[in-house]
């Protein structure tokens, strides 16, 4: 089994990557450049064929190629050497690996397979999202979170921390899991960490490994994005964005509240991810939401496709 589940991985919010910007990137435990050269968002593998320089610390946008800082070299969006200033004769072996990058959502999302295969399913596109009776996304990303992925896929099926760990009454709660998705529906009533009582009905769905979104009713309706990425065996990027249906003057008030504690439910969470152990072999009661099932569809993003 790999380290790392196949997938789509959030690596950027949109609006962190302007036109002409260039950036390292390490996830999977790997390192990579991203950047933006035609307003399209491009990941290459990130050191230079040439003598190995890391083409995001230092490597600029030029004359249509992103130029390797060490010697120059430019490289297009496809990972090819196009032009060398100096040599009269271009050598072989002078590409870097291209990765398949998408965006949309106001998310950038890179495919990730320790096979090295090819997309298999796509996410889906939020209509909502840049609507007039949305609200922008409020972003967020907690970086370097000391955990492993399969931790935050288990809230899932883990009906059972809900009181504990973040006040809340879940009085109904199932699990779907179909192909790459697992849906989960619930129904509660709130008590979030600064304060009020908020009955609510979330019903929350991830697309493949390690994105999921939410679609919230409650004092207002709202969907969250969430996203994890893993940086190495034990460490992984949080991100998270909220978007609020607009409601007149209380939507502004309630955005950055609403954040707010979303950001400090999390940290609830991983209070207890950072210092867990994982169990293969759980004692499990008759209370605990379907933490087998969870398992079982976690599992095929590991597994080879062969
Ligand atoms: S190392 Fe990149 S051009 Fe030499
Ligand atoms: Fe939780």
């Amino acid at each position: 089994m790999s380290t790392f589940p196949r997938g789509w991985f959030v690596i950027s919010w949109s609006d962190e990557l302007a036109k002409g910007d260039v950036k390292p990137l390490r996830y999977f435990a790997k390192d990579f450049v991203l950047f933006r050269m035609d307003g399209v968002a491009t990941v290459l593998d990130a050191f230079c064929p040439h003598l190995g320089a890391h083409l995001g610390y230092g490597g600029r946008i030029e004359d249509g190629g992103l130029r390797c800082p060490f010697h120059a070299w430019s490289f297009g969006t496809d990972g090819h050497c196009k032009s060398i200033p100096y040599a009269k004769k271009m050598p072989r072996n002078t590409s870097v690996t291209c990765h398949a990058v998408r965006e949309f959502n106001g998310a950038v999302y890179m495919w990730h397979d320790p096979e090295g295969a090819g997309p298999a399913w796509k996410i889906p596109v939020i209509a909502e999202y840049g609507t007039e009776d949305w609200s922008d996304w409020n972003t967020n990303c907690l970086e370097g979170v000391k955990t492993h992925p399969r931790e935050i896929v288990e809230n899932v099926a883990d009906s059972a921390h809900f009181p504990t760990v973040h006040r809340t009454e879940v009085s109904e709660f199932e699990n779907e899991y179909v192909d790459h998705k697992a849906t989960q529906r619930t129904k509660g009533v709130a008590r979030p960490p600064k304060g009020g009582v908020d009955h609510f009905e979330i019903e929350a769905t991830y697309y493949g490994p390690a994105f999921q979104i939410s679609h919230m009713a409650g004092y207002l309706d709202s969907i969250l994005l969430m996203a994890h990425t893993p940086i190495d065996e034990t460490h992984l990027d949080l991100r998270f964005a909220v978007s609020l249906k607009k409601s007149g003057p209380k939507t502004e008030q309630f955005a950055q509240f609403y954040a707010e504690n979303l950001r400090l439910g999390f940290h609830e969470d991983i209070t207890i991810w950072e210092h867990k152990v994982f169990r293969d072999r759980p004692a499990i009661c008759d209370g605990d939401g379907p933490i087998g099932r969870l398992r079982t569809w976690y599992r095929q993003f590991y597994e080879p496709r062969g």
